[in-house]
């Protein structure tokens, strides 16, 4: 059974649902477009190891407000399915999509990580941003891998520790700051895909560009990092406060915090060759 399309305007939350929103939500609202650790950087890299076509079926999961969706399916005509769990990112993700007049191409629907309604082996390629790190990781890597087509690639970046950070750096980001996130080092993320059956994996690391100043400016250019800027600081007191309380915590943690690509091959079994 097909899923419907997502096709609501974002509505304007009230105070108290801003103050319950994930970091991730909160910059979403905000106007941001590009929300995870690597940035746009990180996706760069990913396009490069992914090598689109016009001829493929992609997924991505978790899409946020479909800005890798549109910059795969603008830049290499692939046909994209962008699949969220939060109606608040389905509905950016929707607009966004209509507005870069992709609708014919993207497919903006909801959906869960760990149990994705699509068969075995339906895409060419399988696209998670920050996301596994959130929920059951080896359930999620699980399903990326089962609905990629045997021979196709997925492509996930997730966060992981550069370096051991403090007892403060620690407890700061993940018991306040992100409450339930779950990554640890690389040999761990490694671990986790090649346990869920990709071949020939391959790791790009970097720095967490999303919260550094010139990563920031990178992501959303001047006119749209001005306009984010602009939303946190002179936005209604509640915007204002849940920033004040969100930055010097993630700035405490960021030296401590990269984000890793994680790439790899579904294998063609003898049965399929
Ligand atoms: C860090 S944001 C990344 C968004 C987007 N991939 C990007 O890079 O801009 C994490 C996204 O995963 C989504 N998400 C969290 N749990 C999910 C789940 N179980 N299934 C699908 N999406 C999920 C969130 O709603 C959010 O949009």
């Amino acid at each position: 059974m097909g899923a419907a399309q997502i096709v609501a305007r974002p509505r304007t939350l009230t105070g108290a649902e801003v103050e319950q929103l994930d970091p991730y939500a909160f910059f979403a609202v905000l106007g941001k477009r590009v929300i995870h650790p690597g940035g746009r950087a990180a996706t760069d890299e990913l396009i490069r190891r992914a090598d689109f076509r016009a001829d493929q079926r992609v997924l991505d999961v978790g899409c946020g407000v479909g800005t890798t969706a549109i910059r795969i399916a603008r830049g290499f005509g692939a046909s994209v399915t962008a699949v969220d769990i939060a109606p608040l990112m389905l509905e950016r993700a929707a607009t966004n999509v209509d507005r870069a007049g992709l609708r014919e191409r993207i497919a903006v629907e909801d959906g869960d990580i760990c149990a994705l309604r699509f068969a075995d082996g339906t895409f060419d390629r399988v696209v998670a941003e920050a996301v596994t790190m959130f929920v059951d990781r080896p359930r999620a890597a699980g399903e990326l891998v089962r609905v990629c087509k045997p021979g196709g690639r997925v492509l996930a970046t997730e966060f992981y520790w550069r370096k051991p950070p403090t007892p403060e750096a620690r407890q700061l980001f993940l018991g306040e700051v992100c409450p339930g996130l779950q990554f640890d080092s690389l040999e761990d993320w490694v671990q986790l895909y090649t346990a869920a059956g990709l071949t020939d994996v391959r790791v790009e690391t970097g720095p967490f560009h999303m919260m550094t100043p010139a990563g920031f400016l990178h992501d959303e250019g001047l006119m749209n990092s001005m306009a984010v800027m602009g939303r946190a600081i002179f936005g209604p007191a509640y915007a204002r406060k849940k920033m004040a309380w969100l930055m010097p915590r993630v700035a405490r943690a960021v030296p401590y915090l990269g984000f890793i690509l994680v790439s790899g091959t579904r294998p063609v079994t003898v049965a399929e060759a």
